[in-house]
């Protein structure tokens, strides 16, 4: 069995008093799910600090495939684990489409942050435009096979992969639970051609438009674990339910 993993992607949002207000409203305590809140960098500090000794872990949204040196602006694998993180974003189509990160990057960056001990949580999706090309299990599949000659599949089992239709990402459109399991499903189909064991364990979660409404009937599907929720996550008791919602289903 999979424990359900969801995570908050706070994305370019939240200060220093509304983050302290999220952790005082969110109770954690009861939960069953494992919960990452992925914050901006500037406050993972904050947030780490602020988890210590929680079950939840702080996560950064973004790495460098780099070892620390000369890149400005810039934030390695090394200095998040410094800061107490122990879980990172990779390749974010957010990143991918308005930052240039091809699927080679981001492969780097998830066997930088596996490297370092960080668990990474690799992003992949289709546009609409792919998807109505048919072209979803492809897209899908070229996005990951870098990441997957980079990294082992067994060093990806303590991380997660998160299938985000780039269509469904806070616009409000989530893919139906029936869309959702058949991509789940085929990304597991791959995983397991390179590792079964660790394909059968490795999380893989739903992101895109998620919310306290629809969390239950995606998370019932048998190969969804859990979720990435951007919006959703910055209200404390939205956050909340949907993380109850994957609590009351097993399998
Ligand atoms: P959304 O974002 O829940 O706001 O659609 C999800 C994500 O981008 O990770």
């Amino acid at each position: 069995m999979r424990a359900k993993l969801v995570a908050a992607n706070w994305k370019m949002n939240g200060s220093f008093e509304s983050n302290r207000r999220w952790l005082s409203q969110f109770d954690a305590a009861a939960l069953g799910c494992e919960v990452v809140v992925c914050a901006p960098c500037v406050y993972l500090a904050q947030i780490a600090e602020a988890l210590r000794g929680t079950s939840m872990s702080a996560g950064a949204q973004n790495l460098s495939a780099e070892a620390p040196g000369a890149f400005t602006g810039e934030v390695a694998a090394e200095m998040l684990i410094d800061c107490g993180i122990r879980w990172v974003i990779v390749g974010h189509s957010e990143r991918r489409t308005r930052h240039g990160e091809s699927s080679g990057m981001v492969a780097a960056k998830a066997a930088r942050a596996v490297a370092h001990g960080l668990r990474p949580i690799v992003c992949v999706g289709e546009t609409l435009n792919e998807r109505e090309q048919g072209r979803t299990l492809a897209v899908i599949g070229a996005q990951l096979a870098p990441v997957l000659d980079a990294c082992a599949a067994g060093e990806l089992v303590a991380g997660a992969i998160a299938y985000e239709p780039v269509w469904a990402i806070g616009t409000g459109k989530t893919a139906t639970p029936e869309q959702a399991q058949e991509v789940h499903a085929a990304i597991r189909s791959l995983l397991s051609r390179h590792d079964p064991g660790a394909a059968s364990r490795t999380r893989i979660v739903y992101g895109g438009s998620v919310t306290p409404s629809n969390a239950s009937a995606l998370f019932a599907q048998s190969d969804i674990d859990g979720g990435l929720i951007g919006g959703a996550s910055l209200s404390p008791s939205d956050f909340l339910s949907i993380c109850r919602s994957a609590d009351r289903i097993e399998h």
